[in-house]
């Protein structure tokens, strides 16, 4: 299966590799496409370096959009008419860093990214808010854990979309936990009680029950 990943930072670079490890086909797009470059020609032949946001979607079942929240609308308006019928996964916290570092929340308390997302996609795009919970670091070395494996905790409105990124998670090397509807989306990101835990698929069910 194929996904897109646009966006190869620090997180979507992760995301990219740990999905080719697990056998998926991923094709990349970033702003300039270099760090896009880079990383394909890191992960070998399961990278494909799109031309652009638009062509990384062509062919792909899935897409991830690894982007900071502030450039997110732009690039879902770029490749909506691509968009419909597609799983879209997004991992972005309502977060921006200014030039000193300092970190502002962009959206007013109690409104999550997931719930602004999805007035922001096109009909018949099926969104999932999943693979923003952990930092980048711990995604990484969290991946593949035994003989436990660790959870990502999803958060989807969509039958299919559930389907579709648990199959990803798996191929991330992760066991995968819905949390409920868009909704409840808040609860990963930062600031959330699930955000950047590392826990077991037991742990993860106690844990949601619990609230
Ligand atoms: N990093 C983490 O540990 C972490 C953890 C959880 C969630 N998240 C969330 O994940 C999202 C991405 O974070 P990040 O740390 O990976 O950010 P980042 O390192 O700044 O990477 C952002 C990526 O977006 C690309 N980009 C920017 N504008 C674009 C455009 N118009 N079209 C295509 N690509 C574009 C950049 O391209 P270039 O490479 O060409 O500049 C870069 O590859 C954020 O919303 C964040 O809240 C991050």
């Amino acid at each position: 299966m194929t996904t897109a990943v646009i966006g190869t930072g620090g997180l979507g670079s992760v995301i990219a590799r740990r999905l080719a490890s697990g056998g998926e086909t991923v094709r990349l797009a970033s702003a300039d496409n270099e760090s896009a470059r880079t990383l394909a020609s890191e992960i070998g032949q399961a990278a494909v370096v799109a031309v652009g946001n638009r062509d990384a979607v062509q062919g792909a079942d899935a897409v991830v959009l690894a982007l900071r929240f502030a450039v997110l609308k732009s690039v879902i308006d770029e490749i909506a008419h691509s968009l419909t019928e597609k799983i879209v996964v997004v991992p972005s916290n309502p977060l921006s860093t200014d030039a000193q570092g300092k970190v502002s929340h962009l959206l007013p308390k109690g409104k999550s990214s997931g719930e602004v997302l999805a007035g922001w996609l096109p009909a018949g795009a099926h969104l999932v808010m999943a693979f923003g919970t952990l930092s980048a670091d711990l995604f990484e070395s969290s991946s593949n854990r035994s003989p436990k494996p660790a959870v990502l905790f999803y958060a989807t409105d969509d039958e299919r979309a559930s389907e579709e990124v648990e199959r990803l998670i798996r191929t991330a090397g992760f066991e995968p936990v819905k949390v409920g509807g868009i909704e409840q989306s808040g609860r990963l990101e930062v600031g959330g009680d699930l955000h950047d835990l590392v826990v077991s698929p037991a742990e993860a069910r106690s844990l949601i029950g619990g609230v």
